[in-house]
């Protein structure tokens, strides 16, 4: 085994993804399955699932594709119990899943406030719950990891979008990272984060075009100093470093893959 391989091969590792139907959520399956993991693949669209499932057996791993809410916390136990029974216990939780509101925030109703909160904030910790459970559970684990891909609008106000709940979501999802890393700090489990800028994925893009509008790609560029949106392949490497043993002592931090956005 090379050195490399050593410290971020994940061969007999199996990774829970959700948000992995689409965008960043496939690339930080490809990242795990590119490291040798076996990938439980979790999002509301099957079909999506099976595609993605597709390319990583391509790459050489094995993936399990399992349609599910994560907003639904017995539909996420069971999810647990198929990617166990499919691939072994869960060593690595990457919670990918995410939704925005583009409103003002006079014109945020409630509905849009607890839905943003639902997906971005209450699942991280449901879903880091029931992994963690599972895990100190086993005997035989060897170090947890979880994921959360959170935003750089988890410490900063939102300069291009108008989006209050989901600035509030990701900073929810920065606490939470930081109280769990502490807590479960003694359990062999870290905790981290992705604070990612902006990338071209569904939840950027104008369905009718597939590109990020012309004047909000204008002002992300202008925000960002690389003077470029991120291309989603670029998470793949904060995904694989911070499952693999090249990260043992990070715990309770985020790595930004931001082209500078949080440097101003
Ligand atoms: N793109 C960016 O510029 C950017 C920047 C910073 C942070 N992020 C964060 O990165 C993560 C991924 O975002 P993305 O840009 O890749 O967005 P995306 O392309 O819109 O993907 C969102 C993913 O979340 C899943 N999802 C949404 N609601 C769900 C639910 N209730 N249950 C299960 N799965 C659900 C979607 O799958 P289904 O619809 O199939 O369920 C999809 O796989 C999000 O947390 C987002 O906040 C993105």
């Amino acid at each position: 085994m090379s050195h490399l391989d050593d410290l971020f091969g994940q061969t007999g590792r199996v990774a829970f993804v959700t948000g992995a139907s689409s965008g960043l959520g496939i690339h930080a399956a490809k990242a795990l399955a590119k490291t040798g993991a076996a990938v439980a693949l979790v999002a509301r669209r099957e079909d999506r699932l099976n595609e993605v499932a597709r390319e990583l057996e391509a790459i050489g791993t094995i993936a399990c594709v399992i349609p599910g809410d994560v907003t639904d916390r017995t539909a996420m136990e069971q999810a647990f119990d198929t990617a166990e029974s499919e691939l072994g216990g869960v060593d690595i939780l990457l919670h990918g899943a995410g939704i925005a509101r583009l409103k003002r925030a006079e014109r945020h109703t409630r509905a849009d406030w607890d839905d943003v909160l639902a997906v971005d904030l209450n699942s991280s910790f449901e879903l880091s719950q029931i992994f963690a459970e599972r895990f100190r559970a086993r005997d035989d684990a060897d170090a947890g990891r979880i994921i959360y891909l959170s935003s750089v609008m988890g410490t900063v106000g939102n300069s291009v979008h108008r989006a209050v709940s989901y600035q509030a979501a990701k900073h929810g999802v920065q606490g939470l990272m930081k109280q769990l890393a502490i807590e479960w700090a003694g359990h062999d489990i870290t905790v981290n984060s992705i604070a990612p800028s902006y990338f071209p994925t569904e939840m950027t893009v104008d369905p009718a075009t597939g590109e990020i509008p012309p004047a909000m790609h204008e002002r992300m560029q202008l925000f960002t100093p690389m003077r470029r949106t991120g291309r989603p392949e670029e998470i793949e490497t904060a995904v694989a470093f911070l499952a693999s043993r090249a990260s043992t002592y990070v715990t309770g931090t985020t790595v930004p893959v931001d082209g500078g956005w949080t440097a101003w």
